[in-house]
Formats: structure tokens, C-alpha cells, sequence
């Protein structure tokens, strides 16, 4: 009884600890991005027990994409210093095979414990890397200032509002103005630079949600990367494609939105 107290506690302190610096968030993303470039896992400061999963699927990190020459052409990464966690946008428009590749890490005391990419090419939604690179460079995403940050909570609560307005149109998006979303290279702030762009209709009932989000938040650069499992788009998928929302919200409003789908037929069947 006793023992089992103790476990119990000392699990409570790991998960205390778990909290992390900026500093080595930034060097775990730095291993990461390194490691992909040279195709080489090993440059990626790995925990003992490491997990790796491509599109959902436990993959083999020797012998996924993560041990391919990719050529990143631009990245931008959130660190999450309550959840020890990163979440990276990786666009390789210039690679021989052309991807956008979105990963969160997470870390325990001994490295990254977990690797969770949704991975997309040639064929995934609205695909198109080169037109992806452009206005992801373009966008700023610089650090709020602070005094004028956003809590964890409210930065959440907008891209939760974004996803669950797809299911519920009448649920409140706090959409700025402007807002633009890429969605694979597809823009909406090209033509509309200063209005807002980004708003979704509800989609067609019967829809199952967006489930299965994970969250990675930094209150600093105004930012939530939230993997999910996207329904509806893909007709074979019916219980969600590997997706990602990646949002940059000032002052409560939605700023930037990025998608990155995963489909399992060619442009998901549309
Ligand atoms: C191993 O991985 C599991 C699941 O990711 C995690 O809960 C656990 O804390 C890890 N153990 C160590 C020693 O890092
Ligand atoms: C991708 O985007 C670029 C830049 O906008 C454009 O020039 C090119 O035609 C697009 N490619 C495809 C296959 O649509």
C-alpha cells in the first residue's frame, strides 16, 4: 500500500518536472531538423524508449521518412513549455520529392520519447509545396510581446472553435481581420489580403468531428499545432485522415490557419 503511494507520487513529480525550458525545446527541434535533413535518425536526441508514427501508423524510425535526405527549404516550430512538446512545419518544395511534414515531438527527462508526423505529397490534399513554401515564408509569426500574450487557454479555445465549427456552424470562431488560411498550397489571403478569409461553413451532417486532437501550445509566439483526425473529406476514411491545424492567434483572433491533410486517394477523392 505504502509502495503503491510512493509510485503514485513519484509519478505525480515526473509529470511536475516534465515542464520545460525553451532552451531545450529549441535544441530538441534543432536535433530534429538536422536528423531530417541528413536522413539520419540518430542526430535526433532520442529517449530510451522513443516512439515514432507516420500518419498515425507506428512506423519504424530506421525506416521512415525521417531516414531521408529531405531538403527543408523553410520551417517554423512552436515550443510548448507546460507540455514539453514541439510542433514543427517542415516545407520541402525543393526536394526531389516534394513534402509538407508537420511533427510533434514530445520529451521526457532522457530526449524525445515520441514522434507523431502527419507526412504530405504528391496527392494529399490541395498538395502543392512550392506554393506552400512562398506563403509560409511570407506569413510573420514573431514572437507577442509581452503584456500582450494570450493564456494557454484562450489560444486553445480558438482553434477548438475552428474545428468545432465544423460541425456546429453556430459556435463562435474568433476569426481576426484579416485572416488567411493555407490549406496544402492553396491560399485564401491571396486574393483578400486584409479581409477574413479563413471562415469555414459547417460541413454536411452527418459529420463525426474532428477527434482525436493533440495539442502542442506556445503562448509566446501566439500559436497551436493540433494534429486530428479529419472525417468527411476522404470518403474511404469515414473515421478521419491525418490532419493538421496550425494557427496563429493575436489577441484572441485567429491570424493564420494552416491545413495539412493526409488523403488515402489522390486529392481525397475530389
Ligand atoms: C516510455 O514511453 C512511455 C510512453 O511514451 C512513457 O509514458 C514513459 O514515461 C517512457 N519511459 C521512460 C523511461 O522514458
Ligand atoms: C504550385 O504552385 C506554384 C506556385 O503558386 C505554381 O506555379 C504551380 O503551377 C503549382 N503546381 C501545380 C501542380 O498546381
Amino acid at each position: 500500500m505504502i509502495f503503491q503511494t510512493l509510485m503514485v507520487l513519484s509519478g505525480l513529480a515526473v509529470q511536475t518536472s516534465a515542464v520545460c525550458s525553451r532552451a531545450t525545446l529549441q535544441d530538441a527541434v534543432a536535433s530534429y531538423l538536422k536528423a531530417q535533413a541528413a536522413g539520419n535518425p540518430s542526430l535526433l536526441v532520442q529517449a530510451k524508449n522513443i516512439s515514432y508514427a507516420e500518419n498515425d501508423v507506428k512506423t519504424d524510425i530506421t525506416k521512415g521518412v525521417l531516414s531521408q535526405v529531405v531538403t527543408i527549404d523553410f520551417s517554423r516550430s512552436i515550443l510548448d513549455t507546460t507540455e514539453c512538446s514541439t510542433f514543427t512545419e517542415i516545407s520541402a518544395a525543393t526536394d526531389k520529392h516534394p513534402y509538407v511534414i508537420d511533427t510533434r515531438l514530445i520529451l521526457s527527462s532522457d530526449g524525445v520519447a515520441s514522434v507523431q508526423s502527419v507526412i504530405a505529397d504528391s496527392g494529399d490534399w490541395v498538395f502543392n509545396a512550392t506554393s506552400h513554401l512562398a506563403w509560409a515564408k511570407k506569413e510573420k509569426w514573431d514572437p507577442i510581446p509581452e503584456g500582450k500574450r494570450d493564456s494557454r487557454a484562450i489560444i486553445r479555445a480558438a482553434g477548438d472553435a475552428y474545428l468545432d465549427s465544423w460541425k456546429d456552424g453556430k459556435v463562435k470562431v474568433p476569426y481576426g481581420t484579416p485572416c488567411a488560411r493555407l490549406e496544402g498550397g492553396a491560399y485564401t489571403g491571396e486574393r483578400n489580403p486584409t479581409s477574413n478569409s479563413c471562415k469555414m461553413p459547417e460541413f454536411p451532417k452527418p459529420f463525426a468531428g474532428a477527434n482525436n486532437r493533440r495539442y502542442v501550445i506556445d503562448e509566446e509566439l501566439g500559436a497551436v499545432g493540433i494534429l486530428n483526425d479529419f472525417p468527411f473529406i476522404d470518403a474511404t476514411r469515414p473515421e478521419g485522415t491525418p490532419s493538421t491545424n496550425f494557427l496563429r492567434v493575436e489577441g484572441g483572433e485567429i491570424r493564420y490557419i494552416h491545413e495539412t491533410t493526409v488523403c488515402a486517394t489522390r486529392n481525397c477523392g475530389r
